[in-house]
């Protein structure tokens, strides 16, 4: 049988080079691989919900990271692409599994402790249930591959216990979905110490016009025992050294040499690095400028992934609602 594939992205607008190297480089690459039936990528507008400050531009910020995606070179012929809560089947599945999960298992899940310290006058029911709701967005379509950043790996673990009790109690029904991380699972902000974040604004846009880059590829953190010009840099622990992994691969060792000997400065390395990543980014604005031209486009790939999606879903919802004696 055929392997499936199926992640989730919260609608945060346009979308950044972290965005990319940690997780849409992995949508466009499964495109090509013949191991799946289906891929299934979801706007998870539902989810989004647990912050008020995300719920504000919520059609806007979908429009805007879908069209980043395709203009990522994601194909709506390969990928089924559709927001979460025009399948409403996902939120009577988060009921039934959230039946089965306990909820001590819930309070220890890493992202609902760090929740409460960020929004601690908001600590709601859905917040806890977060990664229920995930489970079903997932098991819904019975994908078993999920490419996502490393952060969501826990996310996963609990998916897979809740699908085990699930098959335990009401009989196989469900795979286990497992993460699928890229290479680069972990892409830090401009600050050089968090995770590179639209929220935290240290984050550089995938759309952002070439100036903008250079000046926010100048402002990068680097490795701050390198005071001075003649001080020998420590490539291994610096963040505009990881960026050129990506976006300079072929002069990498050069550049690593040149910093340990001090032969060329941060200055001088951020501007290769800004010149390379806006190499990398220009036929990207070019397909986003030209798909912008259609205000329809993303709106009619959506509706179209909506009804691929609830074809699937609505069989799955059928099985289930067997399993557990509702119908
Ligand atoms: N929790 C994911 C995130 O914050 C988003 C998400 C929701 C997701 N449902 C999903 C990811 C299903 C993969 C599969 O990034």
């Amino acid at each position: 049988m055929k392997k499936r594939v199926f992640s989730g992205a919260r609608p945060t607008g346009k979308q950044h080079i972290g965005n990319y190297i940690g997780a849409i480089q992995n949508y466009v690459r499964l495109q090509e691989d013949e191991e799946f039936d289906y891929r299934i990528y979801c706007v998870v507008d539902l989810h989004a919900l647990i912050s008020l400050q995300e719920t504000e531009n919520l059609h806007q910020n979908a429009y805007e990271m879908v069209l980043d995606w395709l203009a990522a070179g994601m194909d709506p012929k390969k990928s089924i692409i559709f927001p979460q809560s025009r399948v409403p089947e996902v939120s009577e599945l988060h009921v039934i599994l959230s039946m089965i999960t306990p909820l001590g298992r819930l309070y220890r899940v890493p992202t609902f402790k760090e929740k409460v310290r960020q929004q601690p006058d908001n600590v709601n029911y859905g917040l806890l249930g977060y990664p229920v709701l995930m489970t079903g967005d997932i098991i819904l379509y019975k994908a078993d591959t999920v490419p996502v950043g490393e952060d969501q790996a826990p996310h996963l673990e609990l998916a897979r216990e809740i699908v085990r009790r699930f098959n335990n109690i009401f009989g196989e029904t469900f795979p286990e979905p497992f993460v699928r991380l890229t290479s680069f699972p972990r892409v830090l902000g401009i600050d050089g110490v968090q995770k590179m974040s639209k929220s935290l604004n240290n984050h550089i846009e995938l759309s952002a016009p070439a100036k903008e880059v250079e000046r926010r590829v100048k402002s990068m953190v680097t490795d701050q025992a390198r005071v001075y010009r003649t001080d020998p840099g420590h490539p291994e622990i610096c963040n505009v050294f990881s960026l050129h992994k990506f976006y300079s691969p072929d002069r990498l060792e050069e550049i690593a040499v040149d910093c340990r000997g001090a032969k060329i400065g941060c200055v001088d390395c951020k501007m290769m690095l800004a010149n390379n990543l806006n190499k990398a980014l220009d036929p990207f604005r070019e397909r986003r400028a030209q798909f912008a031209t259609d205000p329809n486009l993303v709106w009619d790939i959506l509706e179209d992934g909506t009804k691929r999606a609830r074809a699937i879903a609505s069989q799955t919802m059928a099985k289930v609602r067997q399993k557990v004696g509702l119908a």
